[in-house]
């Protein structure tokens, strides 16, 4: 196989997903829950937006208005520049997605039979869906299992078929909502290593989940979102730098001698462990780390780093001040809302 998707690098436009001023109230015999609001973002075609947020914070609901399932209030999504509501076919056959729980299969079907009929419903010839399908369950390991009903499958093989699924018709854009949720840890790494081959083939991932690290590895960029509204966006290199603190961390080869303190006196230099103290970079004129490097001149070093923030550590602090300024805004009932008149016309 040539590449996952198979179609090269595409121009800047014609991949690209853009998601404005999405809405959706959901009402309730108590009220209505605000799911989202207001919500945009652009993922250009190559990037790995990793979306976050916490339990209930209008991730899915967002996905599922992305991919065409559920109807906003208001807002409009647009791949290559066209709008889902006003070309709905043509912009879904653009759309590949693995939503919560693998809902899109059929359990009583085969894991081949579900491959194409998928790639029937997107028009695929019969025999162009037969490869297709062969080909991905070749690149997930289930080759072996294309004849069995996807019931008798563990949960995380249905999860690969779902990701075979979302694949059929070489979509443009990815939506992933938890995809590695459950997965073992080589079958996490496998669906990461797609996922990163597939953004290098030129497709747009929007990719959710709780697991931080997997999302710092896999993101170009990083959205957080927070009782319905985005809370943060920006590149993922760039958060981590922002979220960092000047402070850097010196380590010792050998234990450091009894008089270190004293001999820091004055600098803004804290002894940590036997062998390890920080300097604190926040009034620095460029001289510091050259006068505690002088003072514990001759003693032997390995190792001087700065401190890196990880998304854990951002999403920490993010969430923190998102809960200072607006609450718990996703989960309290509000009174229904009238929808708004939108870019939502059919
Ligand atoms: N069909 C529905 N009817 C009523 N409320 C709903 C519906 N779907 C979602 N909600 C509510 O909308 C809010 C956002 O839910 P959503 O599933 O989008 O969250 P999420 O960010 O995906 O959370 P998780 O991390 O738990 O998957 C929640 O308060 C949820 O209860
Ligand atoms: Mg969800």
């Amino acid at each position: 196989m040539a590449g996952i998707n198979g179609t090269g690098p595409r121009t800047a436009e014609a991949g690209a997903l853009q998601v404005e001023n999405l809405s959706k109230v959901f009402k309730t015999r108590t009220g209505a829950i605000r799911a989202v609001q207001g919500v945009s973002f652009r993922v250009a075609p190559g990037e790995v937006l990793a979306f976050l947020g916490p339990n209930g914070a209008g991730k899915t609901t967002t996905i599922k208005m992305t991919a065409g399932l559920v109807r906003p209030d208001a807002g409009d999504v647009r791949v290559g520049g066209v709008s889902l509501y006003a070309r709905h076919d043509a912009v879904t056959a653009q759309l590949g997605a693995v939503l919560e729980g693998s809902r899109n299969l059929y359990w009583r079907l085969t894991v081949r039979e579900n491959l194409e009929y998928w790639g029937a419903m997107r028009r695929m010839p019969i025999r162009a869906a037969r490869r297709r399908a062969d080909e991905l369950l070749e690149l997930v390991g289930l080759a072996d299992r294309a004849r069995n009903t996807v019931q008798t499958l563990s949960r995380g093989m249905q999860q690969k078929v779902a990701l075979c699924q979302a694949l059929m018709h070489r979509p443009h854009v990815l939506l992933l909502d938890e995809p590695t949720l459950g997965l073992d840890f080589e079958s996490g790494e496998g669906i990461k290593r797609v996922v990163r081959q597939l953004a290098q083939e030129g497709t747009a991932v929007l990719l959710t989940t709780h697991q931080l690290d997997v999302a710092q590895e896999l993101s170009d960029r990083v959205a957080m979102i927070r009782g319905g509204r985005l809370v943060l966006e920006g590149a993922t290199a760039d958060v981590l730098t922002r979220y960092s603190q000047p402070v850097l961390t010196v380590v010792a080869a050998t234990p450091w001698p009894t008089d270190v303190a004293a001999r820091l006196m004055g600098l803004p230099a804290v002894v940590t462990g036997t062998d390890t103290l920080t300097v604190d970079l926040t009034d620095d004129q460029g001289s510091t780390l050259y006068r505690v490097l002088e003072r514990l001149n001759p003693h032997p070093l390995v190792k001087i780093e700065r401190h890196q923030a990880d998304l854990a550590q951002v999403f920490q602090e993010v969430m923190g001040e998102a809960a200072g300024q607006i609450g718990e805004a996703a989960s309290v009932a509000l009174p229904a809302v009238p929808a708004r008149e939108g870019a939502v016309t059919s």
